[in-house]
């Protein structure tokens, strides 16, 4: 699947031959490549680099990374740097990341970075850095103190979904993506969400690929529309101003895409009377969620530390706590104020396992 969207100047390409979408959109920019590649993914980019070299693209090196959140740091970047003056890049080189999420942030940062920035292609092998992470030019690492912290936005060359890496993704993984698909259905795609209420969730990754590519529509046009971040964009935190506080409270034991689909609950319940966002789409929003796995039950995390993680973000932008709140499905409002009593409320309400009675 090819997704070209009007003012978009790169393609997004998911499909079974990543490594021949990948060479061939390096083949039009470049002439040397350096990839580095998430650990567990390995042989996807090693045939990735040989690809490469068959098309007539000489690579510099292959650096293998450990990935995940704990290396989503300084750390990460620095050593990439020095993989790659040791490898002779320069700025006529092209950096390919091939992994996940947490990888293609990192690479990308380093791009960013490297000699005032390089030019970079995400290969993303997760469902969740196919629908988001890779698409749309924000890079960058965690701090202790909070995540994405140091970033750029920096455009890539183009991005590449590598369905075939999916047979080795687990399904927990797999699950964690669904939270995005579930946000890109609520912010602009009522008929996704549909289509993930008819989706089995045991099929095999592969067939995914519709949710996957009608997500990463939503997510490019967003993007396309406000590439800067100066307005619109913001829509895409919906579920994330919530989900980044638990993330962060639980010392990223929560994963990501679970920490969004708890804030996604989370922010319904706020939504509910400040909006009009109706209990109905609420419900199946939730079981679209629990359809794929996902608990949608915060445990035993300090509302304390929740609140302070988010508060600590509101500082960052000054003023009251702000959200993107759903109206309807396909619908959302960005900027709405909530107090800090209501926020508290939706989070005892997530201590319970939803039922179909209540939020
Ligand atoms: N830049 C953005 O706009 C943006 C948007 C959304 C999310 N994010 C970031 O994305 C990150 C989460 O990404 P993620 O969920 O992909 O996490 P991840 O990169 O940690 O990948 C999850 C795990 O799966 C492994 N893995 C990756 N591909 C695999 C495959 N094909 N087979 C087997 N194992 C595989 C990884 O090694 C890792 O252990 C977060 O840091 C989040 O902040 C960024
Ligand atoms: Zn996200």
């Amino acid at each position: 699947v090819r997704i070209v969207v009007d003012g978009l100047s790169y393609p997004i390409v998911i499909g079974t031959e990543a490594q021949e979408e990948t060479a061939a959109l390096a083949g039009g920019a470049c002439e040397r490549a350096f990839v580095v590649s998430d650990r567990n993914v390995a042989s996807r980019g090693e045939l990735i680099a040989r690809t490469l070299e068959r098309n007539a693209i000489a690579v510099l090196g292959v650096e293998c990374l450990d990935a995940g959140e704990r290396n989503k740091r300084w750390k990460t970047v620095a050593r990439l740097h020095d993989a790659f003056v040791a490898a002779g890049v320069d700025r006529a080189s092209l950096i390919v990341a091939v992994g996940g999420g947490t990888l293609t942030d990192a690479a990308g940062f380093a791009a960013a970075t490297y000699m005032r920035g390089v030019r970079w292609l995400p290969v993303a092998t997760t469902v969740l850095a196919m629908v988001d992470a890779a698409i749309g030019g924000k890079t960058g690492v965690d701090l202790p103190q909070g995540k994405n912290l140091i970033g750029a936005i920096w455009q890539p060359l183009g991005v590449v979904g590598d369905l075939a890496s999916l047979s080795t993704l687990s399904q927990r993984e797999a699950k964690t993506g669904i939270a995005e698909v579930v946000k890109a259905a609520v912010i602009d795609d009522a008929s996704l969400l549909t289509a993930v209420e008819c989706h089995d969730p045991h099929s095999p990754l592969e067939e995914w690929a519709e949710l996957i590519s009608r997500a990463a529509a939503v997510k490019a046009r967003i993007v396309a529309a406000d590439p800067n971040e100066r307005g619109k964009r913001t829509v895409l935190n919906l579920g994330h101003t919530v989900g980044h506080a638990i993330e962060h409270a639980s010392k990223y034991r929560i994963a990501h895409g679970a920490a969004v689909a708890l804030g996604l609950r989370a922010e319904g319940v706020i939504a509910s009377g400040l909006t009009g966002w109706s209990r109905d789409d609420h419900q199946r929003v939730l079981a679209a969620l629990r359809r794929f796995g996902h608990r949608l039950r915060l445990g035993r995390l300090s509302h304390n530390a929740i609140m302070s993680a988010m508060r600590w973000d509101k500082k960052r932008l000054g003023g009251a706590l702000r959200f993107v709140l759903p109206i309807r499905l396909g619908e959302v409002a960005a900027g709405v104020e909530a107090s800090e009593e209501r926020v508290r409320e939706a989070l005892q309400v997530l201590a319970r396992a939803p039922r179909r009675s209540t939020w």
